[in-house]
């Protein structure tokens, strides 16, 4: 079994293991016993695609810690499959972080689609990267995983999450999950959610952000888009949750969130096989998802992925890094892969200061090198493109994006994101992804086969 103390790794040069020791003092110090707070100010509660992502980080210091991480959030999951984007501390005062449980009511208001009594939680989702995480975790110690029954234990949890998805998630009819709030894509603030969102009321203005408590206005979102993110919240809220009779204000097909869904069957194929299942439902899935990924979603004239508004159909006409995250697919059509190379490599995402990529075009109308999702550069994206670099064999540039996330990483201690004209590190630090991913970075071997 792997300690908390890691494995050893005699040739990692010293910079290295002091910033693996400062990766796992805040994965150490995140923990609350059950699970990891992405930050102790910010995000003190439990988040969905965070403990995805901390727990392939986890999994090096403690396989034990990094399943729990995965099985805690799987203890929110609703009877109707969904994940739900946060599972709520209830040791935490409500004050400490808005929306509180008390404004979602998932234990009242959601038990026509079945929320659990306890935990209370939130009624939306994130990115589907928690059977990616779940395999990944599954690797790092098979012999260990198997003798706790890891994978059988969660097989059913993650399948139900996955038909969810491609269920009642199947707003446009397309055969690709939508999502209905600008949360659930985990990139908040984007530019890509503006236009959707501009033809959403907002809520009046007798809610009390806590954001701002511990962020700077000039990093979070505006006070306007806070009042459309709480009416969508409460629009739902108001139907049980229910997203056959929800007429959603906002449904949009995001690429990067599909992009995830179909890595995630892939991972649950193997897990299937692994338990002795068969995996090729699962597979072929994936390679139907990728179909209509590129049918949907592909834009041939700006060489990356949009994301749809269901409200028109029609694409939004902005470059974001959620439309290079399809790199992560196996399955993408060589000349696509090519095509989005170009794109990442050329002006729109070719940051000055750093090589992490930037989370939105930076010759585009909306760029703001500070502001949530609107500029800055995210650890996790750039995590999930380096692992779509080295699955299209683009080893040198991935090597090149590997050393910058965990250079960044160590500089910026941990920082929640990077402004990428000038590297400076931005919003919360001692985040657990960060130290998380580069954690991971450090301890895999970059030329092992992809598990
Ligand atoms: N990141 C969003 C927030 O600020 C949603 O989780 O709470």
């Amino acid at each position: 079994m792997k300690t908390l103390l890691g494995r050893p790794a005699p040739s990692a040069p010293a910079d290295h293991l002091t910033l693996r020791r400062g990766a796992a003092r805040v994965l150490i110090d995140n923990w609350t016993g059950t699970s990891t707070v992405p930050s102790r100010t910010l995000y003190p509660h439990q988040w969905s695609w965070d403990s995805a992502f901390i727990a392939i980080g986890l999994r090096h210091l403690s396989v034990r810690r990094a399943q729990r991480e995965l099985e805690s959030l799987l203890a929110g999951q609703w009877a109707d499959g969904r994940l739900p984007h946060i599972v709520f501390n209830p040791a935490v005062p409500y004050g400490a972080y808005f929306p509180s449980p008390d404004f979602w009511q998932s234990s009242r208001a959601a038990r026509g689609v079945g929320a659990p009594a306890i935990p209370e939680t939130s009624g939306i989702i994130q990115p589907p990267v928690h059977a990616l995480a779940a395999w990944l975790v599954h690797c790092s110690d098979p012999a260990e995983s198997d003798r706790r029954g890891f994978l059988a234990r969660i097989h059913p949890g993650l399948t139900a999450w996955h038909d969810y998805l491609l269920t009642h998630r199947d707003l446009g009819g397309g055969g690709l999950a939508a999502v209905v709030h600008p949360w659930e894509p985990g990139m908040d603030n984007s530019p890509c959610w503006d236009r959707p969102l501009a033809r959403v009321e907002p809520a009046a203005d007798t809610f009390r952000r806590a954001d701002l408590d511990h962020g700077s206005p000039t990093d979070r979102p505006t006070d306007l888009d806070y009042g459309r993110y709480v009416r969508l919240a409460a629009t739902y809220r108001a139907t049980g949750y229910d997203d056959r009779s929800t007429v959603h204000g906002f449904a949009v097909e995001d690429p990067g969130f599909n992009a995830l869904l179909i890595t995630g069957e892939l991972a649950l194929a193997r897990i299937a096989e692994h338990l002795g299942h068969a995996g090729g439902a699962h597979t072929e899935r994936a390679a139907d998802l990728t179909r209509r990924l590129v049918d949907r979603l592909w834009d041939d004239s700006a060489g990356l992925f949009r994301a749809r508004d269901l409200a028109d159909d029609s694409l939004i006409d902005e470059r974001s890094v959620t439309g290079l995250v399809p790199l992560v697919v196996p399955g993408l059509p060589a000349d696509l892969v090519r095509r989005l190379l170009e794109t990442l490599n050329g002006p729109h995402f070719r940051a000055p200061a750093t090589r992490l990529v930037p989370s939105y075009d930076l010759s585009g109308p909306s760029f703001d090198s500070q502001r949530y999702w609107r500029g800055p550069a995210w650890f996790n994206t750039s995590w999930l493109i380096e692992r779509g670099l080295r699955t299209h064999g683009w080893h040198a540039q991935a090597q090149h994006l590997r050393q910058a996330l965990v250079t960044e990483a160590g500089r910026t201690r941990f920082a929640e994101y990077i402004d990428p004209l000038t590297g400076e590190g931005r919003g919360a630090r001692y985040f657990s992804w960060t130290a998380a991913l580069a954690l991971d970075l450090l301890l895999t071997d970059d030329k092992e086969p992809l598990p």
